[in-house]
Parts: C-alpha cells; structure tokens; sequence
C-alpha cells in the first residue's frame, strides 16, 4: 500500500492521517484537540497552541510507526494559519522527508477544507463553495484542483469568530460555535438584530456590526438586571444565529441567482469549514440548493473542523501531478492569497 503521511497543526487541533494513494482510503486518522486548554481565555492562546502541538503532535506520530515503509510522501499543512501554530507541523514534516527521504508536500489549509467533501471519493468539479470557518468565511468557485478563485470574503470577522466572541461575551466557553448553537436551539428569537448588509447589493460577508449589536443588548441587560440569565442567553443566541445565517443566504442567493444565469456554471454546492457543522445552517442551504435544482455536498461532522485527513486529500493529488514543495520553501505566514 502507497501512504501519504499528513500533519495538521494550523490552529488548536494536532493531527496526523495516513491516507492510500490509490484509493483514497483513511488508513489511520487521530486528532488531539485543545479546546478545554483554551476554554478558560475565551480564544485560542498561540503560544500555549504552539506548546501543546509539541507534545501532541510526537504522540500520534508514534503510533504511525508500523506504517513507515509504506509511505511515499509527507505532507503538512503550510498556510494560512497561525505562525506559531503552523512551524510546529512544518518542522516535523521537514524532518520526516528529510530523515526518510521523502517528498514534501505544503497543502493550503482552504484547500483542505474544500477537499473535506472529497475524503473518499474522486474530486466533483465544477463547484460551487461556501467555506465557513474560524478564521474564513468565503465563497468560491472551484473548476479544478488547480483553479479555485474567491467570489466574495468577509471585511472582517469570520462567521465562526462571530460565534466564538458571542460565547466569549455571554461566557459560555470556546469554540463558541457549537455552544451558541445548543443554546439558540432552546431560545425564542425575541431580539431584533441586523442582518449585516442588508440594504446594500454589496457581495460581501460582515459580521463586526451584528457582533456589535449582541455586545449591546448585554450591556443593557446587565444595566437592567445586572445578571444574565439562561434564557437571555438562549434568546440573544437564538436571535444572533438567525441574523448570522440569514446574512450568509442572503449573499448565497446572489451566488445562486449568478450562478442560475450562467446556465448553472457549477450543479454542486459544498459547504466546508468548522462552522459547516451547523445544523441549522446545513439545513438553511440544503433548501436552497433544492430550491435551485443544485445538489448539495457536506463533509462528514467529525472533519468539518480541522483535520489531517483533508490535508492529506489535497497531497494525493498532489503526489499524483508530482506537485512537491522545496524543503526550505514552505510558506509559515499566513497570505490572504490562496491556491
Ligand atoms: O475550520 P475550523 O475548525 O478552524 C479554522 O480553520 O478556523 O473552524 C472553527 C470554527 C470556530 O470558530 C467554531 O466556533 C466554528 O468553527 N464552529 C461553529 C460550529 N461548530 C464550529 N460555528 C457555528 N456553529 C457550529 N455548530
Ligand atoms: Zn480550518
């Protein structure tokens, strides 16, 4: 069997996967996460990241070991993420292609994500994405491994940052995502938030003002009650996640409606990213891919988040046009610039 060894380190998950050349198979697949480390500062801390991959990453490599002999590159995440988050991956992958003489392969952390639909399977292209994560939110147009360009991005927060500051100022804990949206599950959607960009035809995300906007409602909630209780929390998360998604169709559609005029340049659509992991959001898409006639493509929810295995996707077809970086050219800062 023909292995491609991957590592993962862009953020606060270490992980590294094996994946078979030929079949695309996850022959090995382990992800040491460090949400509860950074739970207590509301974000992720690099520095405390960059110490914890340290120690995680050797970890799981070890158990790696019986499959040595069969692999045939090595591949690691190389940008964009955090710059000491992501040395910690690079740095073991340059040992190991240098101590085993194998080549190395950087792969765009984006890139990754997109290729999170793909993880079994042959690549489907044209397609259409929307890429909702910590540090992005993006939709792209993907024509081929080689061709993907940016449609629109947002100005400034990320749709999952937004989340994470929403549960960081209602002090539900980090990664805000998943909290925010148990908690919007009991909540009535009492409070009346902006959509961002409502008014404007501008084809860009923001999510800055709404985040703004919750900051609001608490300060003048704590003025009135001094406390906040669970079901203000509930409704402000109910009302927050609302405003959040329907900003996202909003500019989905114009997407869509683009799209529909070019004869339906892309017939798939595929959501990525951690955030994808949102049910209501898969849900808000699904009807509209039906409703556009376009079929829908979601990652498994245990890799929308970050993972090896997506990393190591994107190598085999790399490894497959001979694609391999230089051992001293790996990108370790983060560029705006993709693919
Ligand atoms: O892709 P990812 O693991 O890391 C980055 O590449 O940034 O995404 C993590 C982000 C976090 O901001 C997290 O709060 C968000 O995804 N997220 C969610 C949900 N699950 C994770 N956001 C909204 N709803 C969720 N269920
Ligand atoms: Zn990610």
């Amino acid at each position: 069997m023909n292995l491609i060894l991957s590592i993962e380190s862009s953020c606060d998950d270490s992980s590294i996967a094996l994946t078979a050349i030929d079949t695309y198979d996850l022959i090995f697949h382990q992800k040491i996460s460090q949400e509860t480390k950074h739970s207590a500062f509301g974000g992720v801390v690099p520095e405390l990241a960059s110490r914890l991959h340290a120690e995680s990453l050797p970890l799981i490599l070890e158990k790696t070991k019986p499959y040595l002999n069969s692999l045939k590159a090595i591949a690691v995440t190389s940008e964009p993420g955090l710059n000491v988050t992501l040395l910690e991956g690079v740095m073991m992958a340059k040992t190991l292609s240098y101590a085993l003489n194998l080549p190395l392969i950087g792969v765009n952390h984006l890139k990754g994500h997109l290729y999170s639909l793909f993880l079994k399977q042959k690549e489907i292209f044209p397609l259409g994405v929307l890429l909702v994560s910590g540090g992005h939110t993006m939709l792209l147009e993907a024509q081929s491994f080689d061709k993907i360009s940016i449609k629109t991005q947002s100005l400034d927060d990320s749709f999952g940052e937004s989340f994470d500051k929403v549960a960081k100022m209602l002090s539900l804990g980090y990664p805000g995502g998943p909290i925010v949206e148990s908690f919007a599950k009991k909540g009535n959607a009492r409070f009346t938030l902006p959509i961002p960009l409502r008014s404007k035809k501008q084809f860009a995300f923001s999510f800055s003002g709404l985040k703004n906007a919750v900051r609001l409602e608490i300060e003048e909630e704590i003025q009135r009650n001094a406390t906040l209780n669970e079901v203000f929390k509930e409704d402000l998360c109910k009302s927050f996640q609302e405003s959040a998604i329907a900003h996202l169709m909003q500019k989905c559609k114009i997407f869509f409606e683009e799209n529909a005029r070019n004869s339906k340049r892309w017939k798939h659509f595929g959501v990525v990213g951690g955030a994808s992991a949102n049910l209501v959001l898969r849900e808000r898409i699904l009807e509209m891919c039906n409703f556009y006639g376009v079929e829908l493509l979601l990652a498994p929810l245990e890799f929308c988040a970050d993972n090896a295995a997506m990393i190591g996707r994107v190598a085999v077809e790399s490894y497959k046009r001979k694609e391999f970086s230089a051992i001293d050219f790996l990108q370790t800062r983060p560029r705006i610039t993709m693919f």
